[in-house]
């Protein structure tokens, strides 16, 4: 997307609303990650505003996190028991930590977030590098299917007297990439959140997945095991050791 650069896309406006309108699957996620935590460490790539992270940390796992967006860092901060956990500001493509886990994750499509194959690649082998021998990567994402229709599509995000906020998205089938701008029309004035993403089908992210030394070993249609098939809007999967 002309003007659109990755670091500038999660700024301090997006980290001072981010936590304003939940997904609402931040308990379950927290539970289904806590199981291949083992009570232990992991390791969140992208841990934003630590929105997943600090309910997993309720549950007693050590939470460690990478993240681009100091602004979101700042954030997670300011949170009940964000100052304690462990956040390096870097790209999680490359960033490393110097430990490794019984559990890394990425979830909420941010491996979309990076916008070419072979930084999501690195963004595999990273995590496979941050992997005790027997741990596992957890990735969760939509699948492009559930996500676009056609070329051009508007999604209407919210609606109230005083604003709209639309979600104004382009894709392009051959890149595999998705500009998208959520465009809120107030009474007050024009606000937009840009944001572009690199699309991935679950085959293509399983092979990056054998690239980095990893297989498959689960993968279910959301947080409490449900079947994954065409009709899923998300998927879960979990990679361990090949
Ligand atoms: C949709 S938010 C998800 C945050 C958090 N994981 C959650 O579930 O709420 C995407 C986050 O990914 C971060 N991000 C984007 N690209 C990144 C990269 N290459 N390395 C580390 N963090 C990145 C952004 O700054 C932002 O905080």
């Amino acid at each position: 997307m002309d003007g659109f650069h990755p670091e500038s896309s999660f700024g301090p406006d997006t980290a001072r609303h981010y936590d304003d309108h939940l997904r609402g699957d931040e308990e379950a996620t927290a539970s289904f990650l806590a199981r291949y935590a083992r009570h232990g460490r992991a390791l969140e790539f992208a841990i934003g505003t630590g929105r997943v992270a600090l309910p997993l940390a309720e549950r007693g796992v050590r939470v460690d996190g990478v993240e681009l967006s100091p602004h979101m860092v700042s954030r997670l901060r300011e949170k009940p028991g964000g100052e304690g956990l462990d956040v390096i500001v870097g790209d999680m493509a490359s960033q490393t930590t110097g430990r490794t886990y019984p559990l890394v994750y990425l979830v909420f499509n941010t491996v979309y977030n990076i916008l070419t194959q072979e930084g999501q690649i690195a963004c595999f082998r990273n995590a496979a590098r941050h992997l005790d021998e027997d741990g596992v990567f957890v990735v969760e994402a939509a699948p492009p299917w559930a996500w676009i229709r056609g070329e051009q599509f508007v999604n209407v995000e919210r609606v109230t007297a005083g604003a709209v906020t639309l979600d104004v998205n382009r894709y392009d089938h051959a890149t595999q990439i998705l500009d998208e701008n959520h465009v809120r029309l107030g009474s007050d004035g024009i606000d937009m959140a840009p944001i572009s993403c690199r699309l991935i089908w679950p085959s293509e992210m399983d092979l990056m997945a054998r690239l980095a030394g990893l297989r498959l070993v689960d993968r279910s249609g959301g947080w409490n095991g449900e079947r994954f098939d065409a009709s899923s809007p998300f998927h879960v999967s979990v990679y361990g050791a090949a």
